[in-house]
Protein backbone atom coordinates (compact mmCIF):
# COMPACT_ATOMS: atom_id res chain seq x y z
CA UNK A 1 0.00 0.00 0.00
CA UNK A 2 1.15 3.70 -0.24
CA UNK A 3 2.37 5.56 2.49
CA UNK A 4 0.49 9.00 3.49
CA UNK A 5 3.77 10.56 2.08
CA UNK A 6 3.07 8.96 -1.71
CA UNK A 7 0.23 10.15 -1.59
CA UNK A 8 0.80 13.79 -0.48
CA UNK A 9 3.18 13.66 -3.31
CA UNK A 10 0.69 12.62 -5.58
CA UNK A 11 -1.89 15.49 -4.70
CA UNK A 12 0.89 17.48 -4.98
CA UNK A 13 1.89 16.63 -8.82
CA UNK A 14 -1.98 17.53 -9.54
CA UNK A 15 -2.15 20.22 -7.81
CA UNK A 16 1.08 21.80 -9.46
CA UNK A 17 -0.60 20.82 -12.87
CA UNK A 18 -3.41 23.42 -12.58
CA UNK A 19 -0.74 26.13 -12.55
CA UNK A 20 -1.22 28.46 -15.64
CA UNK A 21 2.00 30.48 -16.91
CA UNK A 22 1.38 34.23 -16.01
CA UNK A 23 -0.56 33.12 -12.91
CA UNK A 24 -0.14 34.77 -9.31
CA UNK A 25 -0.31 32.00 -7.05
CA UNK A 26 -1.02 31.45 -3.62
CA UNK A 27 1.11 29.02 -1.50
CA UNK A 28 0.21 26.96 1.23
CA UNK A 29 1.98 26.10 4.69
CA UNK A 30 2.33 22.31 6.02
CA UNK A 31 3.74 19.39 4.50
CA UNK A 32 1.36 18.53 1.77
CA UNK A 33 1.57 22.47 0.64
CA UNK A 34 4.95 22.59 0.73
CA UNK A 35 5.05 18.92 -1.60
CA UNK A 36 2.91 21.09 -4.01
CA UNK A 37 5.29 23.99 -4.05
CA UNK A 38 8.35 21.80 -4.51
CA UNK A 39 6.57 20.38 -7.99
CA UNK A 40 5.22 23.71 -8.55
CA UNK A 41 9.27 24.72 -8.07
CA UNK A 42 10.15 21.91 -10.84
CA UNK A 43 7.81 23.62 -13.60
CA UNK A 44 9.65 26.83 -12.64
CA UNK A 45 12.77 25.71 -13.32
CA UNK A 46 11.69 24.14 -16.50
CA UNK A 47 10.64 27.77 -17.53
CA UNK A 48 7.10 28.73 -15.97
CA UNK A 49 6.56 31.74 -15.22
CA UNK A 50 4.62 32.66 -11.70
CA UNK A 51 4.93 34.86 -8.86
CA UNK A 52 3.79 33.40 -5.00
CA UNK A 53 2.37 34.45 -2.19
CA UNK A 54 3.72 32.46 0.68
CA UNK A 55 1.71 31.99 3.93
CA UNK A 56 4.63 31.70 5.97
CA UNK A 57 8.84 31.88 6.26
CA UNK A 58 8.64 28.28 6.05
CA UNK A 59 7.20 28.49 2.55
CA UNK A 60 9.11 31.63 1.59
CA UNK A 61 12.64 29.79 2.38
CA UNK A 62 11.51 26.88 0.45
CA UNK A 63 9.97 28.95 -2.63
CA UNK A 64 13.17 31.09 -2.66
CA UNK A 65 15.06 27.92 -2.81
CA UNK A 66 13.42 26.47 -5.68
CA UNK A 67 13.67 29.66 -7.80
CA UNK A 68 10.26 30.82 -7.71
CA UNK A 69 10.00 34.62 -7.59
CA UNK A 70 7.58 35.25 -4.33
CA UNK A 71 6.01 38.51 -3.80
CA UNK A 72 3.57 39.90 -0.73
CA UNK A 73 -0.60 40.22 -0.84
CA UNK A 74 0.32 43.52 -0.81
CA UNK A 75 1.68 44.23 -4.17
CA UNK A 76 -1.13 41.30 -5.27
CA UNK A 77 -4.33 42.06 -3.37
CA UNK A 78 -5.80 39.31 -6.51
CA UNK A 79 -4.48 36.03 -6.44
CA UNK A 80 -5.32 33.73 -9.61
CA UNK A 81 -5.27 30.07 -7.63
CA UNK A 82 -4.35 29.66 -4.14
CA UNK A 83 -2.79 25.46 -3.17
CA UNK A 84 -2.69 24.97 0.40
CA UNK A 85 -3.29 21.88 2.66
CA UNK A 86 -5.68 21.03 5.56
CA UNK A 87 -6.35 19.23 8.48
CA UNK A 88 -10.16 17.93 7.61
CA UNK A 89 -12.51 18.58 4.65
CA UNK A 90 -15.98 18.06 4.86
CA UNK A 91 -17.17 16.27 2.34
CA UNK A 92 -19.97 18.10 0.03
CA UNK A 93 -19.69 21.57 1.36
CA UNK A 94 -15.46 21.36 1.56
CA UNK A 95 -15.67 23.22 4.68
CA UNK A 96 -11.88 23.30 5.97
CA UNK A 97 -9.91 22.91 10.14
CA UNK A 98 -6.92 24.63 8.99
CA UNK A 99 -3.89 25.48 11.06
CA UNK A 100 -2.01 22.28 12.43
CA UNK A 101 0.89 24.01 11.19
CA UNK A 102 0.71 27.49 12.60
CA UNK A 103 -0.26 29.48 9.86
CA UNK A 104 -3.70 29.88 9.27
CA UNK A 105 -4.05 33.99 9.81
CA UNK A 106 -1.93 34.68 6.39
CA UNK A 107 -3.54 30.94 5.16
CA UNK A 108 -6.99 32.88 5.22
CA UNK A 109 -5.82 36.09 3.81
CA UNK A 110 -4.43 34.81 0.97
CA UNK A 111 -7.17 32.02 0.45
CA UNK A 112 -9.83 35.30 0.66
CA UNK A 113 -8.00 36.99 -1.84
CA UNK A 114 -7.93 33.69 -4.44
CA UNK A 115 -10.59 33.07 -7.12
CA UNK A 116 -9.88 29.20 -6.75
CA UNK A 117 -8.43 27.95 -3.93
CA UNK A 118 -7.75 24.43 -4.49
CA UNK A 119 -6.95 22.39 -1.18
CA UNK A 120 -4.86 19.18 -1.42
CA UNK A 121 -5.20 16.38 0.71
CA UNK A 122 -4.74 12.56 1.82
CA UNK A 123 -7.97 10.59 1.95
CA UNK A 124 -7.49 10.48 5.77
CA UNK A 125 -8.35 14.10 5.75
CA UNK A 126 -12.11 13.53 4.54
CA UNK A 127 -15.08 13.81 7.28
CA UNK A 128 -18.47 13.48 6.35
CA UNK A 129 -19.21 16.37 9.52
CA UNK A 130 -16.60 19.34 10.21
CA UNK A 131 -18.35 19.46 13.54
CA UNK A 132 -18.00 15.86 15.06
CA UNK A 133 -15.29 17.46 17.64
CA UNK A 134 -12.83 14.97 16.94
CA UNK A 135 -10.32 17.73 15.11
CA UNK A 136 -9.34 20.81 17.12
CA UNK A 137 -9.39 24.14 16.21
CA UNK A 138 -7.02 26.12 16.20
CA UNK A 139 -7.47 29.41 17.28
CA UNK A 140 -4.71 32.34 17.09
CA UNK A 141 -5.03 34.99 19.90
CA UNK A 142 -2.87 37.74 20.46
CA UNK A 143 -0.36 37.33 23.58
CA UNK A 144 -1.74 40.16 25.57
CA UNK A 145 -3.61 39.02 28.08
CA UNK A 146 -4.22 35.82 26.58
CA UNK A 147 -5.47 34.31 29.27
CA UNK A 148 -8.64 36.37 29.56
CA UNK A 149 -9.04 35.43 25.83
CA UNK A 150 -8.85 31.59 26.87
CA UNK A 151 -11.55 32.42 29.44
CA UNK A 152 -13.86 33.44 26.64
CA UNK A 153 -13.45 30.55 24.36
CA UNK A 154 -14.33 28.32 27.97
CA UNK A 155 -17.09 30.57 27.87
CA UNK A 156 -17.83 29.08 23.97
CA UNK A 157 -17.11 25.04 25.54
CA UNK A 158 -14.14 25.21 24.24
CA UNK A 159 -11.32 22.66 25.76
CA UNK A 160 -8.31 24.26 25.02
CA UNK A 161 -4.49 23.50 25.08
CA UNK A 162 -1.87 26.39 24.71
CA UNK A 163 0.66 24.92 21.49
CA UNK A 164 4.20 24.66 22.68
CA UNK A 165 6.96 24.53 19.82
CA UNK A 166 9.17 21.14 19.64
CA UNK A 167 11.03 22.63 22.58
CA UNK A 168 8.70 22.87 25.01
CA UNK A 169 8.12 26.83 24.40
CA UNK A 170 5.27 28.94 23.69
CA UNK A 171 4.59 28.18 19.61
CA UNK A 172 4.88 31.58 18.43
CA UNK A 173 3.08 32.18 14.90
CA UNK A 174 4.85 34.05 11.94
CA UNK A 175 2.68 37.07 13.17
CA UNK A 176 3.56 37.21 17.09
CA UNK A 177 0.44 35.19 18.11
CA UNK A 178 -0.18 32.18 20.84
CA UNK A 179 -2.31 29.30 19.36
CA UNK A 180 -5.09 27.62 21.46
CA UNK A 181 -6.36 24.36 20.35
CA UNK A 182 -9.56 24.30 21.14
CA UNK A 183 -11.63 20.60 21.00
CA UNK A 184 -15.25 21.62 21.16
CA UNK A 185 -18.40 19.54 22.13
CA UNK A 186 -20.27 18.92 18.28
CA UNK A 187 -21.21 21.98 16.83
CA UNK A 188 -22.70 23.85 14.42
CA UNK A 189 -19.70 25.04 11.92
CA UNK A 190 -21.27 28.36 10.89
CA UNK A 191 -22.77 29.37 14.39
CA UNK A 192 -19.21 28.60 16.07
CA UNK A 193 -17.50 30.42 13.27
CA UNK A 194 -19.09 33.97 14.01
CA UNK A 195 -19.14 33.40 17.90
CA UNK A 196 -15.16 32.86 17.13
CA UNK A 197 -14.88 36.35 15.54
CA UNK A 198 -16.72 37.85 18.23
CA UNK A 199 -14.38 37.03 20.72
CA UNK A 200 -12.12 39.79 22.15
CA UNK A 201 -8.73 38.79 21.61
CA UNK A 202 -8.83 36.11 19.13
CA UNK A 203 -7.45 37.19 15.87
CA UNK A 204 -8.12 34.52 13.47
CA UNK A 205 -9.49 30.62 13.68
CA UNK A 206 -8.74 27.55 11.31
CA UNK A 207 -12.32 27.29 10.67
CA UNK A 208 -12.29 28.24 6.88
CA UNK A 209 -15.96 27.63 5.62
CA UNK A 210 -17.27 28.46 1.90
CA UNK A 211 -13.84 29.32 0.47
CA UNK A 212 -12.37 25.95 -0.94
CA UNK A 213 -13.53 26.17 -4.52
CA UNK A 214 -12.21 22.82 -5.15
CA UNK A 215 -10.42 19.70 -3.25
CA UNK A 216 -7.71 17.44 -4.78
CA UNK A 217 -7.88 14.52 -2.78
CA UNK A 218 -5.19 11.19 -3.04
CA UNK A 219 -6.29 7.75 -2.43
CA UNK A 220 -5.40 4.44 -2.26
CA UNK A 221 -6.71 1.51 -3.89
CA UNK A 222 -7.21 -2.04 -2.89
CA UNK A 223 -4.63 -3.19 -5.44
CA UNK A 224 -2.13 -0.16 -3.99
CA UNK A 225 -2.76 2.47 -6.74
CA UNK A 226 -2.88 6.12 -5.94
CA UNK A 227 -5.93 8.39 -7.57
CA UNK A 228 -6.30 11.94 -7.21
CA UNK A 229 -10.04 12.80 -7.31
CA UNK A 230 -11.09 16.45 -7.63
CA UNK A 231 -14.32 17.58 -5.18
CA UNK A 232 -16.49 20.67 -5.99
CA UNK A 233 -18.94 22.03 -3.81
CA UNK A 234 -22.30 19.57 -4.07
CA UNK A 235 -24.12 20.98 -0.91
C1 LIG B 1 -0.83 24.96 8.11
O1 LIG B 1 -1.00 26.03 8.99
C2 LIG B 1 -2.05 24.14 8.07
O2 LIG B 1 -3.23 24.83 7.84
C3 LIG B 1 -1.89 23.02 7.06
O3 LIG B 1 -2.36 23.39 5.81
C4 LIG B 1 -2.62 21.84 7.55
O4 LIG B 1 -2.22 21.62 8.89
C5 LIG B 1 -2.33 20.59 6.73
O5 LIG B 1 -1.00 20.19 6.89
P1 LIG B 1 -0.47 18.82 6.32
O6 LIG B 1 -0.56 18.90 4.84
O7 LIG B 1 0.96 18.77 6.82
O8 LIG B 1 -1.29 17.72 6.91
Amino acid sequence: MPTQDELKLAVAEAAAALVEDGMVMGLGSGSTAMAAVSAIGRRVAQGLNIVGIPTSDKTAALARSLGIPISTLDEHGRIDLAIDGADEVERGTLSLIKGRGGALLEEKLVAAASRRFAVVVDQSKLVDRLCSGLQPIPVEVVPFGWKSTAQRLTALGAKWILRTAPDGRTFVTDGGHYILDCAFPPFDSAKLLQQLDGVIGVVEHGLFLGMATEVLVATAGPDGQVTVTRMLVTA
